[in-house]
């Protein structure tokens, strides 16, 4: 159980069309009652549905994000990307980026590091995914990666308030499985110990249900959630909320 203002960050991938919409009308519901609590809801749909999103949550407090952006803040010859100004301009306060289904495509650091620069430029909030994968979990390698990850990630960025982390170990994804209570409150505690001034907000992000919130609720130092699949079905979303109150 907590009371903390947390984040609960819907990623749907590449899911969804325009009859999703109406699955909307539950959230947004819950996100005017007095059950959200200390709940912040964002959703990052794909690219197609940011505009009628952003019309849909015009009269609540529902935040919307992209996926991924170019990381170019300029207009240009990029054949099938979107660009950080794009996205603000068609209704997005936020963008994931670095999030592991795009670095295993070639996202190196350096260009996840050009990424943020442009959203931050753009205004955006960034929601900046991190994790090892299994076999770097194996060799005990998950500490230097989420360094190295972080270091050349944010390098040369000095305001970091506007980024989140999001600890997403990649076995974890889609997989049905969580990491160890303990060992998720240490990896947390390990990458905020990483900024000096302002501590980040760091979510945690990896097969979150209805049913491991109540396990995951009772690691403090995590300040939310970015979850995939339950986050396309609106009721098991709000379960998700409800449960990490209750
Ligand atoms: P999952 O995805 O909740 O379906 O594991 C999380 C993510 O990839 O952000």
């Amino acid at each position: 159980m907590t009371n903390k203002y947390m984040y609960f960050i819907a990623n749907w991938k590449m899911y969804g069309n325009l009859s999703s919409l109406k699955t909307l009308d539950k959230v947004i519901k819950f996100s005017k009652s007095k059950e959200i609590k200390g709940g912040r809801l964002i959703y990052c749909p794909p690219n197609t549905l940011i505009s009628s999103f952003s019309k849909k949550f015009k009269n609540c407090q529902i935040g919307i994000g992209g996926q991924n952006c170019h990381e170019s803040d300029v207009y240009g010859a990029h054949t099938g990307f979107v660009n950080s100004q794009m996205l603000k301009n068609i209704g997005a306060h936020f963008v994931i980026i670095g999030h592991s289904e795009n670095r295993v495509k070639g996202e190196s650091d350096k260009l996840i590091n050009l990424k943020i620069k442009s959203a931050l430029d753009a205004k955006l909030k960034v929601i900046f995914c991190i994790g090892e994968t299994l076999n770097e979990k194996k060799k005990k390698k998950t500490h230097s990666i989420l360094s190295r990850q972080i270091k050349i990630g944010l390098k040369n960025i000095k305001y970091k308030s506007n980024i989140f982390l999001a600890y997403e170990p990649v076995w974890a994804i889609g997989s049905g499985l969580i990491p160890k209570h303990q060992d998720l409150f240490k990896t947390v505690k390990y990458i905020k110990s990483k900024f000096k001034d302002k501590l980040p907000k760091v979510l945690y992000g990896g097969s979150v249900n209805p049913k491991n919130i109540t396990i995951l609720r009772e690691i403090n130092n995590i300040d939310g959630f970015l979850i995939g699949g339950a986050s396309q079905n609106a009721k098991k979303f709000i379960d998700i909320v409800k449960k990490t109150y209750s």
